[in-house]
């Protein structure tokens, strides 16, 4: 079972909207656990403090290293050993690479900040993998851990129909951003489906979908594009 620990000031959030739908069947089916950790239960003063005020001064908490750290030891003592990381806007971005790589894991433990940040000591001293869901600020990492949870259980065995699987995969390094969709009515507000995709044609529609593809990830997402005819670049001149 693939097992995710949140170690969070907040473990009510959890599983949340993530107890719902695809995710939350595949936690009824014990594909995956959701194990939701209060970082609190390891505060050791009698006011049970999990931060204190910044060395050096200036606005905010900081998490203490020592909490953290105590958290991180329970979580990790349960099951087999699994990679840790740091939700933050200061982090590598998530990509789909990186789902990817962890779903094919034994799970991940996810440390969700709160306040200014977490002392930069047990960042260090656990190895803790920092990343970031995009570049804007959330009020904690609770809502980008749901994110990637997302992300990485979708990807799970037994989570997914067949057919949707196999397109996944098709995604491969070089993805596109993904072509218009349209249903019935065939007419709506004056608006018509684009005929080809009416026309029983599957090439045709495999073509136009291709060249719309194309098209929204040149306009939209430069970035993408520019990996992605790179690859094809690469991948013609393998096959030589
Ligand atoms: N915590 C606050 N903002 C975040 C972000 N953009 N990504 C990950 N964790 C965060």
């Amino acid at each position: 079972m693939w097992h995710a620990s949140i170690l969070t000031l907040f473990p009510e959030m959890f599983p949340g909207p993530l107890g719902l739908s695809l995710a939350g069947k595949a936690l009824r089916d014990k594909i995956w656990r959701c194990d939701a950790r209060d970082i609190r239960a390891h505060a050791t003063d009698r006011h049970r403090s999990v931060d204190d005020t910044p060395c050096g001064g200036g606005a905010g908490m900081v998490m203490r290293p020592d909490v953290v750290d105590a958290a991180m030891d329970a979580a990790l003592t349960e099951g087999v050993p699994r990679p840790a990381l740091f939700l933050t806007p200061r982090g590598r971005l998530l990509d789909q690479a990186l789902v990817r790589e962890l779903s094919a894991g034994p799970g991940v433990v996810l440390l969700c900040g709160r306040f200014e940040g977490v002392d930069q000591r047990v960042i260090e001293a656990r190895g803790l993998r920092e990343v970031s869901i995009g570049d804007y600020v959330l009020s904690g990492g609770e809502v980008a851990a749901l994110a990637l949870l997302d992300a990485c259980v979708r990807l799970l065995p037994g989570v997914m129909g067949a057919a949707e699987s196999a397109e996944e995969e098709s995604h491969g390094a070089s993805a596109l951003l993904e072509y218009p969709h349209y249903t019935r009515p065939v007419e709506w507000q004056g608006r018509s489906v684009p005929p080809v995709l009416l026309s029983g044609h599957h090439a045709e529609v495999a073509r136009w979908r291709r060249a719309e593809a194309e098209k929204i990830t040149r306009e939209r997402r430069p970035d993408l594009w520019a990996r992605h005819t790179g690859t094809e670049t690469s991948a013609r001149a393998i096959a030589g």
